[in-house]
């Protein structure tokens, strides 16, 4: 089966943060949605489908975890990463910012650290903050079109870290971290006793030949000493569903994390979550592969005409995920006239990057998981703001 991800769907009127949301934020309403991260395509139908038939029995009562949700996830974990998970290792967990937000709360105390690698997805370092721990900052470095992990600044600024909050693969640079890489990171991290949460989110969205590897896999180190948080959610385009899970291998990890959850009832799903997990991940493989394809396609596009038609910005081209780091940084604007030239001359609404930290400024982060011909739209228009402008 062939699916059509060409077709343009209005998004106005679902109370869709992406497109509904764009008044609130900008106060105008003439600018096309590159911002928040989901897919302007349907979602899959066979999601769509096993929410339908559960309504046709129109009694909405309690519900539990069945069996299947656990079964298919266990079934994703093995063809799709090569990780042999037992169903008693997984907790259920409403979004992964929320996830991340409750191992915060476990495992650490008001005022204890812990580090996030900049420029990175602010709830990373707002949650962290807003529940009176304190952020580490400890950023990433652009070298050679790509970011990389400093590891001598790494280890330094890891002491005395509890957590190190993870994007892996990461937002907003694309970068899907090596096996190298993780290694390092497992083995200070084992040596400096921080625990690692490993947000996997994007994971699924991996672009070929780029192969994401799950922390826990990389080492006993980093098994013993990881909560890796997963989800379909962005790989199916179901985020309004809130359904994510986290695997922890470590049993008193577990145990603690678990019994955290357990007592506020904070592992309870809903319906619709439950029922929608276990359709993707049991469905899913053509779609996603072809979804990834469209991306990649996209990325592809983006790239050309960047080097064709607007030399001065240049995109990290990602490993993972349809979200566009633009180096907009030889425009010589300062951060509000990039945003002015977004907003007001390319109608055009992306997210700041400033927003992933200061590491960000000079940067503006795109959402290419739209049609093409919107992408192409969006690009015409900032070809001809950028010209008239700079
Ligand atoms: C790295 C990362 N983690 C988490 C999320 C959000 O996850 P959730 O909606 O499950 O809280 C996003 C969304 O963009 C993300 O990019």
């Amino acid at each position: 089966m062939n699916y059509n991800f060409d077709e343009i769907i209005d998004r106005n009127g679902t109370d869709s943060v992406k497109w509904d949301g764009v008044e609130g934020r900008w106060g105008r309403k003439d600018l096309i949605p590159m911002w928040v991260a989901d897919m302007d395509f349907r979602t899959a139908p066979f999601v769509i489908a096993a929410l339908k038939k559960r309504l046709e029995h129109e009694v909405l009562g309690y519900t539990f975890a069945c069996k299947k949700w656990a079964e298919s996830i266990v079934g994703w974990l093995r063809t799709r990463h090569g990780w042999t998970v037992r169903p008693e290792m997984l907790t259920f967990t409403p979004g992964i910012v929320r996830g991340l937000a409750f191992a915060i709360h476990c495992f650490t105390q008001k005022g204890d650290k812990a580090m996030v690698m900049p420029p990175v997805y602010h709830p990373f370092f707002l949650v962290t903050q807003k529940n009176e721990r304190e952020a580490v900052f400890s950023p990433l470095v652009l070298k050679d079109g790509q970011y990389q992990i400093d590891f001598a600044r790494f280890r330094q600024d890891v002491q005395g870290c509890k957590l190190l909050v993870l994007s892996n693969p990461h937002n907003p640079g694309g970068r899907v971290w090596t096996k190298e890489e993780l290694t390092q990171i497992a083995d200070i991290c084992h040596e400096s006793g921080t625990l690692v949460i490993s947000d996997e989110i994007h994971a699924d969205l991996t672009l070929p030949p780029y192969k994401h590897s799950t922390f826990a896999l990389i080492s006993e180190k980093a098994r013993m000493n990881s909560l890796v948080f997963m989800s379909p959610s962005k790989a199916f385009n179901m985020p309004g569903l809130a359904s994510s899970y986290v695997i922890i291998e470590n049993e008193e990890l577990r145990h603690r994390f678990h019994t955290y959850m357990e007592a506020s009832e904070f592992n309870e799903g809903h319906l619709f979550a439950y029922l929608s997990v276990a359709a993707a991940y049991s469905h899913g493989t053509e779609w996603l592969d072809q979804v990834l394809a469209y991306i990649k396609e996209n990325v592809d596009f983006t790239e050309s005409y960047l080097k064709e038609h607007i030399p001065a910005i240049r995109m990290i081209r990602p490993q993972a995920s349809y979200l566009i780091f633009l180096d907009c940084r030889e425009l010589g604007l300062n951060q509000e006239e990039l945003n002015r030239l977004f907003v007001e001359e390319a109608h055009l609404a992306l997210n700041d990057g400033a927003t992933f930290g200061k590491e960000g400024e000079g940067f503006m982060r795109l959402n290419i998981a739209c049609p093409r011909a919107i992408l192409e739209r969006a690009l015409k228009q900032l070809e001809q703001a950028v010209n008239r402008n700079v």
